[in-house]
């Protein structure tokens, strides 16, 4: 291995892997070792690794012009919050780009209280919204809270899939109602539709913002852009939704797309961020969407998904596919660590959580069934 790891912080528990090169769902290593990644690089790489469409678009701006702030007009910018704009259901019609998905979701929470002059928010067990002071205040799982201590003061914990336990807590003190609308990091948890739908009706009852945070579900992982406005989510469409991870291909971008309302209430140097918006970034996104949108990508999550679990249906070891579209959580009799740890070992590259039975897939939206296949095969299910 590198010398990485006497230089950097051991913050991560890291794979034996150098990755050095990346061509779709393919990571190639410095010895040459040749890795499946549904693991889809910690869920960034949507439209798979290096893809040549949103690779030139970023050469090229690479070499017109690397950054100017919102300080000017650009082009570039203005491309991309209208094509993210396009494809967002009604009533989103703005954006703000930051670079992360925690800034996203401290500026959705900022904006919630500015737009109601409340200060409170509820967010759920088993949630998770970043590690910057107010989204880890947020975040209900496991020790994550406890590492911001001290916490932003404000933050109320219901219980995710359970209205009564909202409804308790959502009083005229409340700004917003936050939530990953599935679950990842908690295992891939997903509620039945009536529970968005009645989120929404609580929030326009009592006053309160309601914010999606799409920054895994969103961009196309689910087999629609967004869960935002999806069947699955009940047609529910929230006030704020955040984006980062995938938006940028792997260059780093987050946003907040916002209804017409909630963006009445933000005034110049409300808000900002010096990198948010940048060329470079922008590029990126606008490539993004064009390459999901050309290579018919949402069309093949939903196929290869259901491809998925039909073969899944085969394995007696597996007791339950959770999730949508490629953010799924296989959840298994034994431990999933066994199966991730075998699954390296063979050279694909998945991902755990926090229930200790469910192994996390987040492949790029390019996956095909052979890959599928391979996947199978190489989990050794019946062995
Ligand atoms: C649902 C969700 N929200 C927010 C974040 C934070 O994003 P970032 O690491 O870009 O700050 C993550 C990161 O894993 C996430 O999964």
């Amino acid at each position: 291995m590198t010398n990485e790891d006497q230089f950097q912080l051991a913050t991560y528990k890291k794979m034996p892997i150098a990755a050095e090169r990346g061509e779709g769902v393919w990571i190639y290593t410095s010895d040459g070792d040749k890795y499946l990644d549904l693991y889809g690089g910690h869920a960034v790489a949507g439209t798979g690794h290096c893809h040549p469409h949103v690779v030139n678009a970023i050469s090229k701006q690479a070499s017109e012009l690397l950054f100017y702030s919102n300080l000017v007009y650009s082009s570039a910018r203005a491309r991309a919050a209208e094509k993210l704009v396009s494809i967002a259901p009604a009533p989103l019609s703005k954006t703000f780009f930051c670079n992360s998905g925690t800034e996203a979701n401290e500026n959705a929470m900022r904006m919630a209280r500015m737009a109601t002059g409340r200060e409170k928010i509820i967010t759920f067990s088993g949630g998770f919204h970043g590690r910057t002071a107010d989204s880890i205040s947020a975040t209900f799982l496991g020790k994550y809270r406890e590492l911001g201590k001290p916490n932003v003061p404000g933050h109320l914990e219901a219980a995710f899939g359970n209205i009564e336990s909202v409804r308790a807590l959502a009083d005229d003190t409340v700004a917003a109602i936050m939530l990953e609308p599935i679950q990842s990091m908690a295992g891939v948890r997903m509620a039945q539709p009536e529970f968005y739908i009645a989120l929404r009706t609580l929030c326009d009852e009592r006053g309160i913002v309601l914010i999606y945070d799409e920054v895994q579900t969103g961009v196309g992982r689910t087999g629609q852009w967004f869960f935002a406005g999806s069947d699955a989510g009940g047609g529910v469409v929230p006030d704020v939704v955040t984006l980062a991870k995938s938006l940028g291909s792997g260059v780093p971008v987050g946003a907040c797309l916002v209804t017409g309302a909630i963006a009445s209430h933000i005034k110049e140097n409300d808000l900002g961020t010096t990198f948010g918006g940048g060329m470079l970034a922008m590029a990126a996104v606008t490539a993004t969407l064009e390459a999901i949108e050309q290579d018919r990508m949402l069309e093949n999550v939903r196929q290869v998904e259901a491809y998925l679990r039909e073969r899944l249906r085969e394995v007696e070891q597996v007791v339950a596919v959770r999730g949508l579209g490629f953010l799924l959580g296989i959840e298994f009799s034994e431990n999933a660590a066994a199966v991730h740890k075998r699954l390296l070992e063979r050279k694909i590259i998945t991902g755990t959580s926090s229930d200790p039975k469910v192994l996390r897939l987040l492949p790029p939206l390019c996956l095909t069934e052979e890959h599928v296949d391979e996947f199978v095969l190489a989990a050794d299910f019946h062995g």
